[in-house]
């Protein structure tokens, strides 16, 4: 048996936040109260990748977003969010925390999306650089262009880029390929020679942060943005053996065509979706 008093909490002071951490000195589960003043974390989202984590609100009102979906908050109502699910909190409320098993920095990571810039080229090189060279196998990524490297923040005639950040880290790519001259033998392929269509690809997250739905949440936000732009078709094309590559197409509800060898040589399989 274990007893804890508030009054020995050790403290975590962030900004939109006040933690309280009980030290209960067990594994499987832990407790902490959580004063939530504002966007908690104050960008992006919070992943534990082993625990799962309830909250009780004990007073105050707000809301919790898990997965893009928000949900409402008042007093006494419980929510459970488990492990991998990507949230935030936001409003003023407190809020009781048990996780199970127990919570450790650790496993707790912060994600942010959004547009990689041009001040960002460097990490992005390096980061492509990490990925191609660690790949298992070659033949899962057909290699850049000298005139894509050169064209890498070129929205309009190459490829809208976006990157999951851990802080300033960015630990994950993905881009939309909209040139048509670009894709005129992929259209082709599919079939689709006299539609406007763009390209999921460029998909490449640091071994360390895969797993964690970046890929997922990356190419969610480009579909949503080829429908924007207007585009008729959305394709992708993964090596048959690239489970994690394709897995994440058929997770965002691209339908498979068929298996080939493209006329650059390249076996892939074929995914579109019509948007
Ligand atoms: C392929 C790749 C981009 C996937 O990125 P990721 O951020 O880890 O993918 P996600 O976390 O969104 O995974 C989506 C789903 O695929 C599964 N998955 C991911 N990698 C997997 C793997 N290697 N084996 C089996 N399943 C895998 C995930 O478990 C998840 O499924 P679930 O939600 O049912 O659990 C990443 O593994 C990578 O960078 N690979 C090297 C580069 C590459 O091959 N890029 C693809 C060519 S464009």
């Amino acid at each position: 048996m274990q007893h804890k008093r508030f009054k020995d909490c050790e403290i975590f002071k962030g900004k939109t936040n006040v933690t309280y951490e009980y030290n209960v000195s067990d594994k499987d589960i832990n407790y902490c109260i959580v004063e939530v003043d504002g966007r908690f974390p104050q960008k992006g989202v919070a992943i534990n990748k082993k625990c799962k984590e309830m909250a009780h609100v004990l007073s105050g009102e707000g809301r919790v977003v898990v997965d893009g979906k928000s949900y409402k908050l008042e007093k006494n109502d419980v929510v459970l969010i488990d492990k991998l699910e990507k949230y935030y909190w936001e409003g003023k409320m407190m809020l009781g925390v048990p996780c199970s098993p127990a919570w450790t920095p650790d496993q707790h990571i912060e994600l942010e999306f959004k547009k990689v810039t041009e001040s960002d080229k460097e990490q992005l090189f390096n980061l492509i650089d990490i990925v191609l060279k660690g790949l298992e196998n070659q033949e899962y990524f057909i290699p850049y262009e000298k005139w894509e490297f050169e064209s890498m923040f070129d929205d309009k005639n190459y490829a809208p880029l976006y990157g999951a950040y851990c802080g300033d880290k960015l630990v994950g790519m993905a881009q939309l390929y909209v040139s048509q001259d670009m894709l005129a033998d992929f259209k082709k392929e599919f079939g689709l020679t006299d539609k406007k269509v763009c390209e999921l690809g460029g998909n490449l997250v640091l071994p360390e942060y895969r797993g964690l739905g970046i890929t997922t949440t990356l190419q969610t936000i480009e579909l949503n943005l080829a429908r924007e732009l207007g585009f008729d078709y959305c394709i992708s094309m993964a090596h048959p053996q690239n489970i994690g590559s394709l897995k994440t197409l058929e997770k965002i509800g691209l339908n498979f065509v068929k298996e080939t060898r493209l006329s650059n040589g390249f076996l892939r399989s074929l995914y579109m979706l019509k948007l």
